[in-house]
């Protein structure tokens, strides 16, 4: 969702205070947490990082060569102890995952049953002939083995790339080759609305060109499939002989944990470093200030691990707060419109954490089942993924915070690997629809593009000003895009491609991307991907996509098509190319809308200018037609997309 209407966003005047109990009972009630970091950012991370266990520590807290950063250098830590290893000894029988499959059967791991089949997974990647220049790729359903696969790679100082299951088998294979993994774990199949999914099948077709030599199947689901000899392994088989300890390796802080794609504004999407030292003392860190993390929590965030957000608030910030997580499988309206709440019902969910175009969803669905069920377990609410309109927080915190659970809107990104802008959720006054105030620690503020900052309650470009400890250190194998991307539009500040205002107290109203890069359901997809997914279509000549505002999805795709010579519009072809796009990519790519037109509104230079396309969706000012090669093409466009939306 792109806001474009600052003024009608900052009117909103609501404010909503933490309740005298939750106050007194959170983890942090003092505001002086943020004096002293920004008083002194390097004594506020090291004393967060001496929550953790570290083999030998750091000798110095921070390196700051603008733009390359270094945390905790030369110390040295692993990951996996710290979310497994070091709670067995006092915490060893709490669940550490609460799993529901979507056949509503449940599993529960406690930290020894996650120490237990960690160490063995981990020997097992050791006797495959995984080693520490290798880079395994995941690609797995929400099922525990998913968590113990990325642990165990953690645990053999190897960088995983989770890719999410619903990718199609060439973004798949786009993201194996450009890890250059040459191993990869994966599953039979999966439930999803009660059907199977034969992930398999995708991962079979994904590998025809790549170098993967092994790949471990997990049974999830008992489906026919087909094993490749030599190559493909059954996880259970190999589970069965391993030894039940497997050392723990003790990576340097600035160690690859992991690699996580992300679209960005080219077709090519942006393998995203993460570090072990910095990066868990941040989302350790956030875990604890943000979601007020205590013992006897039951912490559900609805997000795939296949994103950031499962990465940092699902695996590595609960599981090293030694929390118990809640994971679940499936569809939210399987196999009715409750089944979420059911689930926060029947675990005694605590914490439950989601994004704003799911809580669209629920609104629509309607309040009666919601009622149906007893939330009363819920104490804190997060939101993450997009901006929040203020009637739909007002409706999350009445309806299923019944009016006593605080609010964090939760403003980060893949890169940014923790969350930066956001409530503490016992001191902050919230605004509904505002993401408050920067992390104790980051310094934020929003520029005109000129680098200057923007006066109160006005739109620019959000940027931040200090280093974070689980910043990205890079793209993979690509150091200039990382320069290009965040470093280059301002020298003092990192890019974060979103619009947002800072009202006059200091609150930061976050307005959508400033770039092409689209929010449809929460995730992220890049213009050019969608394109070029839609030019490889054998009867399309051109293709410019844009996001419309969607009351669901926030955005939705729409596309401009050109045909190629001789070519005939049809409804079939418009489907046609829709599935396209759909197997090419998978299925949150697949446009929403398709009209097929002559020519696309280009400068002579022949820039596709895609503020008139976005304008022409939603009846805005189309400005200044007239440095338009042929502006001509403006009436045919109107015309077409009011033949398709019903409307100019
Ligand atoms: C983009 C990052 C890491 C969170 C999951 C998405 C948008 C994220 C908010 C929020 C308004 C938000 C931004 C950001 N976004 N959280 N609370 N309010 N917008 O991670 O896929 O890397 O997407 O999500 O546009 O740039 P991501």
């Amino acid at each position: 969702m792109v806001i474009e209407d600052v003024e009608a966003l900052l009117r909103e005047k609501r404010v909503f205070e933490p309740s005298v109990s939750f106050k007194e009972q959170a983890n942090i009630k003092n505001e002086d947490v943020y004096k002293k970091a920004s008083e002194d950012l390097e004594s506020f991370w090291a004393e967060n990082a001496e929550k953790l266990h570290w083999y030998k520590k750091w000798d110095k807290v921070l390196e700051w060569n603008l733009p390359y950063a270094k945390w905790f250098l030369n110390g040295k830590i692993n990951a996996c102890y710290n979310c497994v290893d070091r709670h067995i000894k006092e915490k060893g029988n709490k669940a550490a995952i609460i799993w529901e499959g979507e056949l509503g059967e449940t599993r529960v791991l406690t930290y020894i049953d996650l120490y237990r089949e960690v160490n063995k997974f981990a020997n097992v990647l050791r006797s495959i002939g995984v080693t520490r220049n290798d880079v395994v790729t995941i690609y797995m359903p929400m099922i525990p083995e998913l968590v113990i696969a990325m642990l165990a790679c953690a645990r053999i100082g190897v960088p995983h790339s989770v890719v999410f299951s619903g990718f199609s088998a060439s973004a798949l294979q786009v993201r194996i080759n450009d890890a250059g993994s040459k191993f990869l774990i994966t599953v039979d199949g999966y439930y999803r609305r009660g059907n199977v999914v034969n992930a398999k099948d995708t991962v079979d077709e994904a590998l025809k060109n790549t170098n993967v030599e092994k790949v471990i199947v997990y049974k999830r689901v008992g489906n026919q499939i087909n094993l490749v000899e030599n190559r493909d392994l059954w996880w259970h088989e190999l589970m069965k002989d391993v030894p039940l300890y497997c050392e723990p390796v003790q990576a340097d802080s600035e160690d690859l944990l992991f690699i996580m794609y992300t679209s960005g504004t080219t077709g090519k999407p942006k393998g995203v470093m993460h570090t072990t030292g910095g990066y868990m003392v941040g989302v350790n860190t956030t875990t604890r200030y943000i979601f007020d993390i205590k013992d006897n929590d039951i912490f559900w965030c609805t997000a795939d691990i296949g994103w950031i957000t499962g990465h940092s608030y699902i695996v590595y910030g609960p599981l090293s707060n030694c929390a118990t997580i809640l994971m679940y499988e499936g569809a939210p309206d399987y196999p009715s419109f409750d089944r979420f709440w059911e689930i926060i019902e029947k675990y005694k969910v605590t914490i439950f954490y989601t994004a704003p175009t799911a809580i669209r969803t629920f609104m629509k669905w309607g309040d009666e089942w919601v009622k149906k069920h007893d939330l009363s377990s819920l104490r804190l609410l997060g939101t993450v993924g997009e901006p929040i309109n203020p009637d739909v927080w007002v409706w999350y915190y009445n309806t299923i915070g019944n009016g006593k659970c605080p609010i964090v809107d939760t403003w980060w990104q893949t890169e940014t690997g923790m969350v930066l802008i956001t409530p503490l959720p016992g001191i902050t006054k919230l605004k509904p629809g505002s993401a408050t105030f920067p992390f104790p620690g980051i310094v934020a503020d929003v520029y005109d593009d000129n680098g200057n900052p923007m006066p109160p309650n006005e739109k620019g470009n959000l940027v931040i000003k200090t280093p974070w400890p689980s910043m990205l250190r890079g793209l993979y194998k690509d150091p200039e895009r990382y320069v290009e991307t965040y470093w280059s539009r301002y020298k003092d500040a990192y890019l974060t491609g979103d619009g947002a205002a800072k009202d006059e107290d200091g609150y930061f109203w976050l307005m959508g991307r400033m770039d092409d890069v689209l929010k449809v359901s929460g995730h992220r997809i890049g213009t050019m991907e969608v394109e070029s997914a839609i030019v490889s279509h054998e009867k399309v000549a051109e293709a410019a996509v844009v996001g419309m505002p969607h009351e669901i999805k926030g955005e939705s795709i729409f596309a401009y098509v050109i045909l190629k010579e001789g070519i005939q519009p049809s409804k079939e072809l418009e489907d046609d190319i829709k599935e396209h796009v759909k197997k090419t990519m998978g299925p949150i790519a697949r446009p929403d809308n398709i009209v097929f037109v002559s020519d696309l509104p280009k400068t002579r230079s022949g820039k596709i200018m895609r503020r008139i396309l976005r304008s022409l969706l939603t009846g805005g000012e189309l400005g200044d037609v007239t440095t338009l090669r042929d502006p001509s093409i403006v009436d045919e466009l109107k015309e077409k997309v009011k033949e398709k939306l019903g409307k100019t």
